[in-house]
């Protein structure tokens, strides 16, 4: 058989192959140059950025489970500005596709994040992140809030980026929430190019002898193996009611793994923490999901999505 065409379009930015890794699982893409070359990924997705740099939480800030992982990191990032001098220049001297994930405190943040790393050749798409559920919302200080949680706002929240870009946008939404489909049509709606699911499920992990938790946040986010099944069947349930494309990310650690996604409505994946067990885990599953197109007689890995039978 003829090598599978492995190129896919994820709402108007081309990726040689349908895989990108999660924000916040792989740095700014240097940290894993050591391990393989990073530009064989579909894209880079870089950990969430704002305008300026943020601490994050105070540690600890991981905490394991089983099949899993919790974290409370609180979006500890450079800022737009050192990420700009200092970890652009060798994604865009590996001639990587870059998705620059946002996080902002209102729809005007995330606007002038946008408007400038369009201008100044920071990203060829951008993803917002509307789910951090590690910090706590400006408009509402007694938890952790999430602007995806309220299909009004983050309708609003995507109509003030998009109309602040003409880079592709994808809105990164929550699986906390009843039903997915109504903010992933909000996003839609708001004249997003895709969505991207799942970020982390809300979670709670408690030390018995100290009676304390084992996070200095308290509460986390869920990751890994364990919210595979809840992030397939979100993709489903949005694939299915959306004109415009899904990311799908929760726990893929294999190409098997991302292939259930693509088969439930994902156009392309993202490997999350699977990179820390395995740094060059993404890579993994590139070539096992060309393996499977060739063992399926598969042409082009497009065929996939949505591909899933019924009976
Ligand atoms: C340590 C850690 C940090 C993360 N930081 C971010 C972040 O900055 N922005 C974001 O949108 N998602 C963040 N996420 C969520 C991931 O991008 C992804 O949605 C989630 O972990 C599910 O994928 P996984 O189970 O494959 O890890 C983070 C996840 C982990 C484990």
């Amino acid at each position: 058989m003829t090598e599978p065409s492995l190129h896919i379009n994820l709402g108007g930015l081309a990726m040689k192959n349908p895989v990108t890794v999660a924000s916040g699982t792989f740095g700014y893409g240097s940290e894993y140059g050591h391990y393989f070359d990073v530009s064989l990924l579909g894209a880079v997705t870089v950990k969430s950025l704002s305008l300026k740099p943020r601490p994050g939480n105070r540690p600890p800030r991981i905490s394991e489970t089983p099949a899993g992982m919790l974290n409370a990191i609180g979006l500890q990032n450079v800022g737009i500005d050192v990420y700009l001098k200092e970890k652009l220049p060798y994604l865009r001297e590996k001639n990587c596709t870059i998705i620059a994930n946002i996080y902002g405190y209102s729809p005007e943040e995330y606007a002038e994040l946008a408007q400038r790393l369009e201008k100044e050749g920071g990203a060829d798409a951008l993803e917002a992140n509307l789910s951090c559920p590690n910090v706590h919302d400006a408009k509402n200080t007694c938890g952790p809030a999430l602007v995806a949680q309220s299909p009004q706002r983050v309708k609003e929240y995507t109509e003030t980026i998009r109309a602040a870009t003409s880079l592709p946008l994808y809105i990164k939404l929550s699986p906390n929430v009843a039903d997915i489909r109504e903010p992933a049509l909000a996003a839609q709606e708001g004249g997003a190019d895709a969505v991207a699911l799942i970020n982390t499920l809300l979670g709670m992990n408690i030390d018995v002898e100290t009676r304390k938790p084992c996070l200095s946040n308290i509460v986390g986010g869920l990751s890994g193996p364990a919210i595979r099944p809840v992030a397939v069947k979100m993709v489903w349930d949005a694939a299915r009611v959306l004109n415009i494309p899904v990311l799908g990310m929760g726990g893929i650690y294999t190409a098997d793994d991302a292939i259930q996604f693509l088969l439930a409505g994902a156009t392309a994946v993202a490997v999350g923490c699977a990179s820390f067990r395995r740094p060059d885990a993404a890579l993994q599953v590139i070539r096992g999901m060309r393996d499977y197109c060739i063992r399926h007689g598969i042409e082009d890995i497009q065929k996939l999505t949505g591909a899933l039978r019924l009976q």
